[in-house]
């Protein structure tokens, strides 16, 4: 594959509304993250993307447009966002946002044109369809729970939304919405971004027979993934936005494109490629059955993560590469998920975790407050959540069965809110995050996980994160970390995982310790340098190393010599 300039970059994630609040309204901001620039800095990122900041009624935080060309007020005016696009500049970051094109919200001005106007021409703006028998169209279910299709008032039809009621989906097939949309990513790409991160984009193209599912759930209801995620008809979508947008700038672009086979991986990441790079989510999702039915958990071990991890990395390679990440506004937090003990969520853990998704071959995307090692938040009733789909799953799950305890058992370890607590910049009250009361709970362990601290703190896991940042951009294996292929070793150990990245005849093993014991591994020392280790004892120069509990060590090999 030929080097890319996106390629290099390392990515940090920002969910605006809890990165930092620079008005004391409860509420993060624009400005806000323009203030702590010089902390972005100091990680040694290069990149930030931020989730929607465009005007919306947040019925989904954003992922519910109601105007792609304004901004939502409360994150700041168009003046504040193109002096943070500037000052990132001037500090050697780029800024990606994020683009939601599969659906509105139902506050944009085509879906309120179409429900106040009976010879609207958005009508076919959206999906709309008669019911059958004063039923929806068919029975699929939505992403968030309940059917898909909505009523539309005073009609005999109903409108589709893959997402929830508030996000109605656009009309893909219609040309003139694809136009409209063109228009507006090229809007933003003039204004100077680097690129976008695209929304559910699998979802652009539905099964145009909207056939009855089999039912999957007590309410009879199917998963509209099947039949309305990366169907049948998508390349050509998707060729053509590449085409005529994508293609004009040298912007990256990062699909959340989750349903994609690996076969199909080539045409999705490969050298002409929709995008520069795609999210792999089935890592994430191994412990629940699938990403979208938290009831549904499933035990795993860590040979389970190790195969599917390096499956997803040698599937890439393949065809072309890949945006790793250990953490999302989606998911839950990493420590939390990933460690199963709660007494071994500590230093060593958090930053064997966080270099052994580093260095994997790829564009590493850290989310905010990873870097600090902020953990998942317990909850101890329905009302203290504001993720709509953490909602729905806690009244699905007893609608299938389960007890309100274990219902709510559930969303605590899967809900969207783990991740989307405001940030903890310092232990003062909310976390330094804003003066006034955070519009989520924060997470009461803020005086012990914080920014502030850990600056203090040469051994913290901050600082274990800019070493680690500082060794993959400019190390003296860099170039090798970053563009190297990738080889997995010992893959049939239970507990430790490990890879290799060659580049021209250039050798990093990396080494990671799954467990709280220590473990053996033959390998002689001195053939290597120390990269990276989350400890700070020597290694032992002898055949035998031993890894101690949740080390992650990545050793470069020595220059061979050849013998005359
Ligand atoms: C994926 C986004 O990451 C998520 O936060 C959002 O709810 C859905 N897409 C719908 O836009
Ligand atoms: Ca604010």
């Amino acid at each position: 594959m030929q080097k890319k300039w996106w390629q290099k970059e390392v990515i940090y994630q920002i969910y605006p509304k809890s990165f930092y609040d620079s008005n004391n309204d409860g509420i993060g901001d624009i400005k806000g993250i323009t203030e702590k620039l010089d902390y972005l800095q100091s990680l040694g990122i290069t990149m930030i993307w931020i989730c929607p900041i465009y005007k919306s009624p947040m019925a989904d935080n954003g992922y519910d447009i109601s105007d792609y060309y304004q901004l939502n007020p409360e994150f700041g005016e168009m003046k504040d966002l193109d002096e943070l696009i500037e000052k990132a500049k001037e500090k050697g970051i780029k800024t990606v946002l994020d683009l939601v094109i599969n659906h509105t919200s139902d506050e944009h001005p085509w879906f309120q044109d179409l429900l106040q106007n009976p010879d609207s021409k958005y009508k076919d703006y959206y999906i709309l369809k008669p019911g059958k028998n004063g039923q929806p169209p068919n029975n699929w279910r939505s992403v968030f729970g309940g059917s898909v299709w909505e009523p539309l008032p005073n009609t005999d039809q109903y409108y589709f939304h893959s997402f929830a009621v508030k996000q109605p989906d656009l009309n893909w097939e219609n040309k003139q919405v694809r136009d409209e949309l063109y228009k507006m990513v090229i809007y933003w790409l003039e204004k100077g971004l680097a690129g976008f991160r695209v929304d559910a984009i699998t979802f652009i193209k539905k099964d145009q027979a909207y056939e009855d599912l089999p039912p999957d759930g007590v309410d009879g209801l199917g998963k509209c993934t099947i039949k309305a995620r990366n169907q049948v008809g998508i390349a050509d979508f998707l060729h053509e936005l590449q085409e005529e947008v994508f293609s004009k700038y040298d912007c990256v672009t990062i699909g959340e494109a989750p349903g994609v086979p690996y076969e199909q991986y080539g045409d999705f990441i490969g050298e002409n490629g929709y995008f520069s790079m795609i999210f792999d989510f089935r890592y994430a999702d191994l412990d629940v059955a699938s990403g979208s039915e938290w009831f549904k958990r499933v035990d795993w071990n860590v040979l389970d993560l190790k195969n599917l991890i390096f499956t997803s990395q040698m599937e890439i390679q393949k065809a072309g590469w890949g945006a790793n990440f250990l953490e999302n506004h989606d998911q839950n937090r990493s420590i939390s998920k990933y460690i199963k003990e709660e007494e071994n969520r500590n230093f060593y853990s958090a930053t064997m975790l966080g270099a052994m998704f580093f260095f994997l071959r790829g564009t590493p995307f850290i989310y905010q407050g990873q870097e600090i090692g902020m953990t998942n938040f317990t909850r101890k009733s329905i009302e203290e959540f504001d993720d709509i789909s953490s909602i729905d799953q806690y009244y699905r799950s007893m609608n299938e069965g389960f007890t309100a305890e274990e219902a709510l058992h559930f969303i605590n370890l899967r809900s969207r809110d783990n991740s989307r607590t405001p940030f903890h910049w310092n232990e003062n009250e909310y976390g330094g995050f804003s003066k006034a009361k955070p519009w989520l709970g924060m997470n009461e362990n803020y005086n012990s996980i914080n920014v502030e601290q850990q600056e203090k703190d040469p051994d913290s896991i901050l600082n274990f994160y800019r070493k680690m940042i500082q060794t993959r951009q400019s190390g003296e294996a860099s170039e090798c970390l970053i563009y190297g292929d990738i080889e997995p070793i010992l893959t049939e150990h239970p507990v430790i995982m490990a890879y290799k990245r060659k580049w021209n005849g250039k050798k990093v093993v990396c080494y990671f310790n799954f467990s709280a014991e220590n473990q053996h591994v033959e390998i002689d020392q001195n053939h290597y340098t120390v990269l990276l280790n989350n400890y700070k004892e020597e290694i032992p120069s002898n055949q035998e190393m031993v890894l101690k509990p949740y080390q992650a060590l990545i050793l470069l090999q020595k220059e061979e010599r050849h013998h005359g």
